[in-house]
């Protein structure tokens, strides 16, 4: 074999490394993963030669290759980078590079493919964070041959993984049980998701990781791919016997795209979601931090402190009689709460859920002299004011649905069946999307709205908007798009406009809604046992003050579970923070508890929405222990939690994650939220003392002995708190 002399273009950011191989005619990846460190020629001159495996029997005569975008033109049997068709032909791309630019984090690879005739252009952009997001754009020019159109029917980017990455975690769920994490060996051929509800829904994969097997929050060497997209999505782990090139398998994602909906006429392009894909050494907290680190580096993420909210659905449902509202409104002042949001039930024929979605009016009949009397309490108690729209959606009981039918995106043989009795708006619809923007945009200027609580309740079944000519196109790619324009228009319009994404609780939690909206609202459940999971894992990729955490009344109201002040309280305490509970039927006690919780939230907040993610790995799913460390590591804060009883009678030494073992630490117990109840007849010694004040413990007893932690109850949960010890004298 001849010594490649094609270049090498070596990103490196955040402990990471993408090094790519200009080789014609199709560049290919040497590596993504850890940082190989400066690079020498001598060293890019090892890497590119060991960079081919060998050649198998029963094989292409030359060594396998992975490329930037594989194709079979290269004897890959694997998902190609795309896959369509002109009118049934042109199925086989021959790629070529067509020209490359770099900068010192990113990479843009033009390929023309000779066969449909199309430009690609695929860009890698390597984080500080260390984080890789990959996008590409296909384009027909506007000479494309052909008098059809390209049917484009797949897109997804792949990077390759190495042999060890052998055990595949990811997320399925439910209404009321998000992300809740499975576990997989990945075997042969692969595990592939695709999600059909035209958005991420309750069971998104949210993160797929795979990582070396047995990897843990602390431990273990894990790839992922997110893919940053609010519609249908594809994402694979991919390993065949002969690997990819001489890689053991690849990782990838994209917008499942539906038979015809991406239809390429000459002039036309199509830009594929931004994939984001991240490496770490340290297990899946190291995956979360460098989530957390991008995240937070965005020009517009959430700055201000966040504002403890109270949300009116769990405390009054459809019940909107304005002077029980305003005395909600009161009641939340006095606890020290800084956003109310009204949800739904305010609008025009809206009395329960089968009817008003889409006039987005305040209804009369329940708000006689409009929102203003509650605004103006809300705004006079030096609260924000919030409101809850579902602008997507519309009722057929409704003005807009009687008259605006052609609005509804559904096929021209009839609706199908009603979800939660509504349907979905085609957004994409210029008539529709004016309609939206004029509304929304009227009642957040008329009443001094703050926030905005964004819902979308059901799957979108069918979604085929119907054309002038009497075409069923599908929807949902145009759907998503017009969503991201409605509320970038809306917040240009109104630049200090916060938005809440919510879908039947955390149905649409991804990074393309994020990129406009300020937090998520994680679940419909706020039983704080089912909630320390939900946050954990929502927490696997959003830092805490994008996680909207809320304190409900005491027995669960979609659990039915009971469950103490304290749990509630300290559970709600790791997210941004609120109230779903109606405060004026809570005892002077319960509201004292409440002010003390508020007040402590608004102390430790700093910290919580700016710290690290830290998780400790017990072995024990009915036993929690996590908590946010300064980014300096000299102040912490952990929650000892647990959901239900287990086996273990107690602990041993557990260490606390995240500490520096040469440091002087202390520590002590936070009260203001309320004591667990135990499940042994004496805490630990340290225990006591730490209740009392602050406990002189040294790094390296935190973090490599351990603390013997109190076994608690199930469904309690304890605040540690641990700070630097001053010098002594
Ligand atoms: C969805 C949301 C809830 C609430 C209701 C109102 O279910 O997830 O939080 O806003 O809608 O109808």
């Amino acid at each position: 074999m001849t010594r490649s002399t094609a270049r090498i273009v070596h990103l490196r950011a955040g402990g990471v490394s993408l090094a790519v191989e200009l080789l014609a005619p199709v560049p290919r990846v040497l590596h993504w993963g850890e940082d190989l460190g400066p690079l020498g020629d001598d060293a890019l001159a090892a890497l590119a030669l060991s960079g081919d495996g060998a050649g198998l029997h029963c094989a292409p005569d030359e060594p396998r290759r992975f490329t930037v975008w594989p194709t079979q033109a290269e004897g890959w049997s694997g998902t190609p980078g795309h896959e369509g068709h002109r009118a049934g032909t042109d199925t086989t791309p021959r790629l070529r590079t067509t020209g490359t630019e770099e900068s010192a984090d990113s990479l843009v690879i033009g390929l023309h493919d000779d066969d449909a005739g199309l430009d690609h252009t695929l860009t890698y952009r390597l984080d500080p964070s260390g984080i890789l997001a990959v996008h590409t754009r296909i384009a027909a020019p506007a000479d494309a041959p052909g008098p059809a159109p390209y049917d484009l029917a797949a897109a997804t980017v792949l990077l390759p993984l190495p042999g060890r990455a052998q055990e595949v975690m990811d997320f399925t769920g439910t209404w009321c049980r998000e992300r809740a994490p499975q576990r997989t060996p990945l075997t042969h051929t692969g595990h592939v998701r695709e999600v059909r509800r035209g958005r991420p829904g309750h069971d998104a994969p949210h993160l797929l990781t795979v990582g070396v097997p047995g990897f843990g929050f602390r431990t273990g060497e894990v790839w992922a791919v997110h893919v940053g997209w609010s519609g249908n999505q594809r994402w694979l782990a991919e390993r065949r016997p002969e690997g990819a090139g001489v890689h053991g398998a690849v990782l990838g994602g994209g917008e499942l795209l539906v038979p015809g909906e991406i239809r390429l006429a000459p002039g036309d392009s199509y830009t594929s979601p931004e994939c984001f894909f991240a490496w770490s050494a340290d297990g899946l907290d190291g995956l979360a931090d460098r989530f957390h680190t991008l995240l937070r580096s965005r020009p517009g993420h959430p700055s201000s402190p966040r504002p403890l909210t109270l949300n009116t659905w769990e405390a009054v449902y459809f019940d909107h009689r304005p002077e029980r509202l305003l005395a909600l409104a009161d009641a939340a002042a006095a606890v020290g709460v800084e956003r109310l949001v009204l949800d739904d039930g305010w609008f025009l024929g809206r009395r329960d859920d089968t009817a008003g979605l889409g006039d987005w009016s305040v209804d009369p009949a329940v708000w006689p002299d409009g929102l203003g009397p509650l605004a103006d309490r809300v705004h006079g108690h030096g609260m924000e004011f919030g409101l809850w729209v579902e602008p997507e959606m519309v009722n057929l009981d409704s003005r807009l649905a009687r008259e605006h039918p052609e609005w509804i995106l559904g096929p021209s043989a009839g609706l199908g069946p009603a979800s939660r009795h509504q349907y979905v708006l085609d957004v994409a619809h210029e008539g529709a999307f004016a309609h939206l923007l004029e509304s929304l945009d009227a009642l957040v200027g008329a009443y001094g709205i703050d926030y905005l609580k964004w819902d979308h309740n059901r799957d979108l079944h069918e979604p085929v908007h119907r054309d002038a000519h009497g075409g069923d196109r599908p929807g949902t790619h145009a759907q998503t798009h017009a969503l991201y324009r409605l509320m970038d228009t809306l917040r240009a319009r109104r630049p200090n406009l916060e938005i809440e994404s919510c879908s039947s609780g955390g149905g649409r939690v991804d990074l393309g809604v994020l990129a406009r909206t300020d937090r998520v609202w994680a679940s419909d459940c706020n039983d704080p046992v089912e909630r320390q999971a939900i946050q954990r894992w929502t927490g696997q990729l959003l830092p805490p003050e994008l996680v909207g955490a809320h304190v409900g009344g005491p027995r669960s109201h979609t659990t039915a579970r009971v469950t103490d002040g304290s749990f509630r309280l300290i559970t709600a305490l790791f997210g941004h923070a609120g109230i779903e509970d109606d405060l004026t039927a809570r005892t002077p006690d319960e509201r004292a508890a409440l002010t003390r919780w508020a007040a402590l939230y608004k102390e430790v907040r700093g910290l919580l929405h700016g710290g690290r993610v830290v998780r400790a790995d017990l072995g024990d799913d009915a036993t929690y222990l996590h908590g946010v460390v300064a980014p300096d590591a000299r102040t912490a804060l952990y929650c000892w939690a647990r959901t239900a009883t287990s086996v273990p009678a107690q602990s041993g030494r557990v260490p606390l994650p995240g500490l520096v073992p040469e440091r002087a630490y202390r520590i002590r117990i936070r009260t203001e939220a309320g004591l667990p109840s135990f499940h042994q007849v004496t805490a630990p010694a340290w225990y006591g003392a730490a209740l009392d004040g602050w406990v002189p413990v040294p790094g390296t007893v935190l973090t490599r002995a351990g603390l013997p932690l109190p076994t608690l109850d199930p469904a309690q949960a304890l605040l540690i708190e641990v700070g630097e010890q001053p010098p002594a004298g």
